[in-house]
Parts: C-alpha cells; structure tokens; sequence
C-alpha cells in the first residue's frame, strides 16, 4: 500500500467511529444478506460482536504502517475462525459486507481511490488470516 493510500483508510475509518454501532449493524445485515447460511456462526451476542469487530479494524487501521508488528497477532486470528468454522470462501461474503457499509456510512467521502484502499486493506488482513487458517492450499 502507498502512504497516500494508508492515509485514506485512516481519515476514512475517523469518519466511521463515531457510528460504530450503526456500521456495525449494516455490516450484519448486509453479510446475513448475501449469505443466510453464515448467520449460524455467530453464537455470541451480535452487538458485542459487532464491538470486537470494530475495535480490530481500529487497532488493524491504527497499524497500517507498521503492519509487520501485528502479522501474529493477526495469523493467531485467522486459526481462530477456523476454529469458528469459517471457510476461505466466506472472506469474500465479509469484504462485500464491509465495503457496503463504508458506503452507507460515508456516502460521497467514499471515493474510488478509498475504496481500493479499503480492499486493499482487507486483502492484506483476510490473507494473512487465511494463510495462518489453511497453510498448505492458501
Ligand atoms: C479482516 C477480517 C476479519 C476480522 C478483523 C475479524 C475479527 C473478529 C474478531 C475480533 C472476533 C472476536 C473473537 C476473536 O478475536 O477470535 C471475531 C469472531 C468471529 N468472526 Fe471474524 N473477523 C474477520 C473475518 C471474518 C470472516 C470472513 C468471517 C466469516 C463469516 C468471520 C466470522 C466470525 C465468527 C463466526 C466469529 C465468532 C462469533 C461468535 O463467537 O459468536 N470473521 N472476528
């Protein structure tokens, strides 16, 4: 990623986090949305769920450029969705979730440029989280 690019997942996520609950919120419905048979995954309570998840991104966003430093941090999370029964597949179901609710949460901020360094963003993290989920086919 460009420190350009780095720079526009940060401004963009500041805007996000005053509404983390809302974007939380969207992020659910629109993944129960585009695949129903995920829903039962989800055993815990949804909003604190929603938190955790918000809190990582934070902490993920904050680290953009120094992403070495949380490499295991973020390979110890991709072998605990394993262990939540989350397939490779299913990474693409949650980076069209989020993308959606980025959208609906910053409306005209989120430009084309912002959006490819979203994904890039989320193809950094979603990759390392595979690769540590399913070293041999990843
Ligand atoms: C960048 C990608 C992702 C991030 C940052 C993320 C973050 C988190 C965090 C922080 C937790 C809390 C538990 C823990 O720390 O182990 C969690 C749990 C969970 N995540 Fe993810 N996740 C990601 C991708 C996914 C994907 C692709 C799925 C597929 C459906 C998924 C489904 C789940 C489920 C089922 C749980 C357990 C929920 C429960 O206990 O009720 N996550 N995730």
């Amino acid at each position: 990623m460009t420190p350009q690019q780095i720079q526009l997942v940060k401004n963009s996520w500041q805007q996000v986090k005053p509404i983390a609950d809302t974007a939380a919120t969207i992020f659910y419905q629109r993944l129960f949305e585009l695949d129903p048979k995920l829903k039962p995954l989800f055993k815990n309570d949804l909003q604190e769920q929603g938190r955790k998840l918000m809190n990582t991104i934070s902490f993920a966003v904050n680290s953009l450029d120094k992403l070495t430093e949380i490499i295991p941090a973020v390979e110890a999370l991709g072998r605990r969705h394993a262990g939540y029964g989350v397939k490779d597949a299913d990474y693409q179901s949650v980076a069209e979730a989020l993308l959606w609710t980025l959208q609906k949460g910053l409306g005209t901020s989120f430009t084309p440029e912002t959006r490819q360094a979203w994904i890039e963003t989320y193809n950094l993290l979603s990759q390392t989280m595979r690769k540590a989920a399913n070293p041999v086919s990843a």
